[in-house]
């Protein structure tokens, strides 16, 4: 299955299915034909598994980088630029990221500034990289001072969503990553009682249908409406960060996401821009992903909101996503007091 991201001056499929990583080099051939050389970037994690089967009619070169965030560096990303460099590669030339979202990261915004920009196609092979990172262009690597702060808006040719690959996850990863299926669920406003007859395969295809029609709306994040995309974000990142700072093994980032979503639902009700069944259907649908609804660990309330309030996405304010009567939307200037009392409720629940 095929389903278009229909951006006007760079469109580009997602391909979703068993086996479709084997259709990546027949793509090369036939829409790339200047390009002489593919280099595929990923981790020596991800080139163990059994499914990292590439075979390439063109010269192909693997270069390797750290596993997971620690990809996303700039000595990282400085490594792999001199790696093309040094391989020839040219403007005509392709990148293909195969790894999770980290690997797509840094294989986007390596192809968006090495040589000011060549084509990138990714092979996302993570539940998030499927259906979120690998879609709409965003890339980025981290620095000291913040997660993906240095970056570059750069749209892959084409993005294969293997789900084989997905089979070698570990309960864990696959488990976060049903975090951002659970947001594009909410945001989609389909009921928990649909989830128990879905498949893995479907639940991938209704994010990646959600992410695509939201990114060709607003490539840019200048309607608003990809900042939707952002629900269960705010406090998602902010408790992100912290754990980050303590323990990088304590949430993952799709967990993170999941306890966002449900203080989210009970800002929204303290807020009385919903009622008690929203929250009731919010947890269902988490609980059925065996996804957090809690704020675990210890985390200080004070921290909590500075960190939300610097989010570089909520504008110096508190934004967030919230439930309304006419689906989700972006609310800002939200009094940080309302915002204490339910965190503070939330934490001891
Ligand atoms: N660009 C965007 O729009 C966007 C959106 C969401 C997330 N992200 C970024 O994505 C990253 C998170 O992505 P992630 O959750 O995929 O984490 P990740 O890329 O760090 O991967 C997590 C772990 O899963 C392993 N893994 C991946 N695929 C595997 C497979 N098929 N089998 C076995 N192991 C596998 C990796 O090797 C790694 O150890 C973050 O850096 C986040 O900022 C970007």
């Amino acid at each position: 299955m095929k389903i278009p991201v229909a951006l006007r001056d760079t469109p580009y499929e997602v391909t979703l299915g068993a086996g479709v990583r084997h259709e990546v080099s027949s793509f090369i051939v036939e829409h790339l034909t200047r390009a002489r050389v593919v280099a595929v970037i990923t981790s020596p994690a991800i080139r163990r598994q059994p499914w990292f089967d590439f075979n390439f009619a063109l010269e192909a070169h693997i270069i390797e980088v750290a596993d997971g965030e620690a990809a996303k560096t700039l000595t990282s990303l400085g490594r792999v630029c001199e790696e093309l460099a040094r391989l020839g590669v040219s403007r005509h030339d392709v990148i293909v990221g195969v790894g999770g979202g980290a690997i797509t990261d840094l294989a986007g915004f390596a192809a968006a500034v090495y040589l000011r920009g060549i084509t990138v196609l990714h092979v996302p092979t993570s539940v998030v990289g499927q259906v979120d990172a690998a879609i709409g262009g965003k890339t980025a690597v981290d620095i000291a001072a913040g997660k993906n702060l240095v970056g570059a808006f750069h749209q892959p040719a084409g993005v294969w969503c293997d789900e084989e690959t997905l089979s070698t996850l570990s309960d864990r990863e696959r488990i976060a990553g049903m975090g951002e299926v659970a947001k594009c669920w909410l945001l989609e406003g389909r009921p928990s009682t649909l989830l128990a007859r879905a498949t893995m395969s479907e639940f991938v295809e209704v994010s990646v249908a959600l992410k695509a029609r939201i990114v060709a709306a607003d490539e840019f994040e200048q309607t608003g409406q990809r900042a939707l995309l952002n629900y269960g974000h705010t406090l998602g990142h902010a408790i992100e960060l912290v754990s980050l700072a303590r323990d990088p093994d304590e949430l993952r980032h799709g967990e993170a996401v999941a306890i966002g979503l449900a203080f989210a639902a009970r800002l929204a009700r303290r807020m009385g821009r919903v009622r008690e069944d929203v929250v009731v259907e919010t947890d269902a649908v988490l609980d059925f992903f065996e996804l957090p609804t809690r704020l675990t660990g210890t985390f200080d309330t004070s921290v909590l909101l500075e960190v939300m309030s610097r989010d570089k996405k909520a504008h110096h304010d508190l934004t967030f996503v919230l439930a309304g009567q006419h689906g989700c939307e972006v609310v800002s200037g939200i009094n940080s007091v309302v915002v204490r009392e339910v965190l503070e409720q939330f934490q001891e629940a």
